[in-house]
This record gives structure tokens, sequence and C-alpha cells, in this order.
């Protein structure tokens, strides 16, 4: 048998618990891998919630993203070997905070020896939405590119690409992450009342790009500061970006891949800063759901 951890009603966090399970078997193009590390992220929470839907069969395995080593090959796999190590999201319904689960090969990628299990279990969701959310609308270097939740798992590492592409960076945060901002060649903008005048402060002639992590009164505060409002994306409200002449985060399949690369040659640094083992998974959902976390939180098959 195999542990996942899994919620049992949807909206109930006191029914999520570590449940056994036959180790999952690959279908037609997938793999089975057994799991080193898990990212933990809000839409692990959100799916609990069920405000992203009620259709998922019950008891639901929590986590979407994995770093592991591959021991079965479905049929039509060639691109992979047994004993390979590699990154990607989970197949839906199989759990990432699980000993073994299943990844679509066409969604793997296949991790570098020089990173890490925990930071590659970053990347399938966080750092791919960190490259997409830089890169959906592109900015010349010495633009300003204004980061609404720049001390969050995605919102430091899309930081650090705008200093890669030499983009003037401001990150919005809560006092307490100043230093994690300012480490990333950002300059720290403390979030709360009149954050508008701040940024202004710092910006008089505007941002040419704002990237919303936060959503709500954190967006509309800051809107009106961009030059162009088609210049707004949000990855988490889609629908106050839209009013505010914005748009939602566009995924696109080549992210996980081109981050990889980026983190492989040091360029980006994942920022984990907290690793739960996988009996303490609902630990870690909580402090991910309290909505103040600093980089990112993962499950780590070896943490204590
Ligand atoms: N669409 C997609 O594919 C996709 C992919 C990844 C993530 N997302 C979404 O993007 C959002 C961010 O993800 P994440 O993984 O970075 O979340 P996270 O790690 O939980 O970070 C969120 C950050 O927002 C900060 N924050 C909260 N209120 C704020 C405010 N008013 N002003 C400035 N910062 C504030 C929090 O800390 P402080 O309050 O202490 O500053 C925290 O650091 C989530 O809603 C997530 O679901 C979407």
């Amino acid at each position: 048998m195999s542990k996942v951890y899994a919620f049992h009603i949807f909206d109930r966090p006191d029914t999520q618990k570590l449940i056994d399970r036959p180790a999952p078997q690959p279908g037609p193009g997938e793999l089975a891998v057994n799991v080193r590390a898990a990212g933990v992220n809000p839409v692990d929470w959100k799916i609990r919630s069920g405000a992203l839907g009620t259709d998922l069969a019950l008891p639901a395995p929590m986590g979407q993203e994995v770093a592991g080593v591959i021991t079965a090959v479905g049929a039509g796999v060639e691109e992979f070997t047994v004993g390979q190590e590699i990154l990607g999201p989970v197949v839906p319904g199989y759990g990432g905070f699980a000993e073994d689960t299943l990844v679509a090969a066409v969604d793997a990628v296949v991790k570098p020896e020089e990173i890490s299990f925990t930071d590659a279990a970053t990347i399938p969701v966080a750092a791919a939405a960190a490259y997409d959310v830089t890169h959906q609308i592109e900015l010349d270097p010495g633009q300003v590119l204004l980061i609404v939740g720049a001390g969050g798992g995605v919102g430091l590492m899309a930081a650090q690409i705008g200093r890669v592409h030499k983009f003037t960076v401001l990150g919005v945060a809560s006092e307490a992450k100043r230093q994690v901002v300012e480490a990333t060649g950002a300059t720290f903008i403390p979030s709360g009342d009149a954050v508008a005048g701040r940024v202004r402060h710092l910006a008089p002639d505007g941002v040419d790009l704002i990237v919303d992590l936060v959503g709500g009164q954190a967006l509309r505060e800051v809107a009106g500061l961009v030059t162009d409002p088609s210049h707004l994306i949000s990855a988490v409200d889609p629908a106050t970006a839209a009013e505010l002449g914005g748009v939602g985060l566009e995924r696109t399949p080549e992210a996980m891949a081109k981050i990889t690369d980026v983190i492989k040659y040091g360029l980006v640094d994942p920022q984990v800063t907290s690793r739960y083992p996988l009996d303490r998974a609902g630990e870690a959902l909580a402090v991910v759901e309290d909505g103040h976390t600093t980089g990112k939180i993962v499950i780590d098959m070896t943490a204590a």
C-alpha cells in the first residue's frame, strides 16, 4: 500500500488525513512516480473548499506539483524510463502529497541534477506561473513591473525573473517580507493603507505592468497606476482584472521547461522557506491557507 493525503468532505479541512491506497499504476501515456517532494499551493485549499467545483471523487487526494523518480511507464511512453528523476503536475485525481502518484509523460520535465527535489517540486505550478506572468506581456529592460503579493511563492520568483530581464521591479508585500523581497533586487513597498501613494512616490509616471497575486481590493487600489490598463495581469482574480481593463494569467505549456533551465543555471531560487514531512501535510496546508506565506512551502519526504 502507498500513503496519500486526502480530504473526505468539501470545505472541511478537519476531514483531511493520510490514507492508504494501492500504488497508482500508469495508464497509457502516464508515468508512475515515487514522490520525493511536493509543492504546497493556494490551489490545494481552493480545490478542497469546493470553490473550483465539486465533481471530484471523494476522498480526494491533495497536492498538484511533484518531483520524484519514475517507477513505471505506461503504454506508449518512449521518452522516459524507469529510474529517471522528473518533475511535473500530477494527473488530476491522484494527488501529490503522496508516497506515489502519476504524472502524464507529456507534462513531465527531466529534473536536472543541479536542482534538488525540494526546489524541483515548486516548478510545475508556482515557478511556471511566475514565468508566465512575467512573459505574457513583454517589457523592455528598465520598464517598471509592479508585483502585488511579492513575498509569496509566485511573487518572489516573478521578482527574480524581473531582475534577470533587468526590469525595474517594485514589490508590494507586508513589512515582515521586506528583507526577502529586497533580496530579489526589487524595491520593497509595504502593503496596506495608501499603498498607491507609496508606489506613485517611487514611480511618478506610473508603472508599465502590474502582476497581481492577491486580487480584490489590493488589486483595485493600485490598478490606476498602470499606464496602459491592458497591462494588468491577475493570476488570482481575472474577473476584477477584466473589469479594470486587464487580463487573467494565461498558462503556457513551455513555461515549465523554460523556468527549469533558469533555475538550473542559478538565475532564480525558488525560495523554499519551510519543509514538512508527509504526515504533517495538514500543517503545511494551513500555513498556506492563512494567506501570508513567505516563499514556497514544500512537503519533503526526507524532512523530519
Ligand atoms: N492561475 C494559475 O495558474 C496560478 C498559479 C499559481 C498561483 N496562482 C494564484 O496566485 C496567487 C498567489 O500564489 P502564491 O503561490 O504566490 O501564494 P502564496 O505563496 O500564498 O503568497 C501569497 C502572498 O500574498 C501576500 N499578500 C496577501 N495580501 C496581500 C496584500 N494586500 N498586498 C500584498 N501582498 C499580500 C501574502 O503575504 P503578506 O500578506 O504577508 O504580504 C503572501 O506572501 C494565489 O491566489 C494562487 O492561487 C494562480
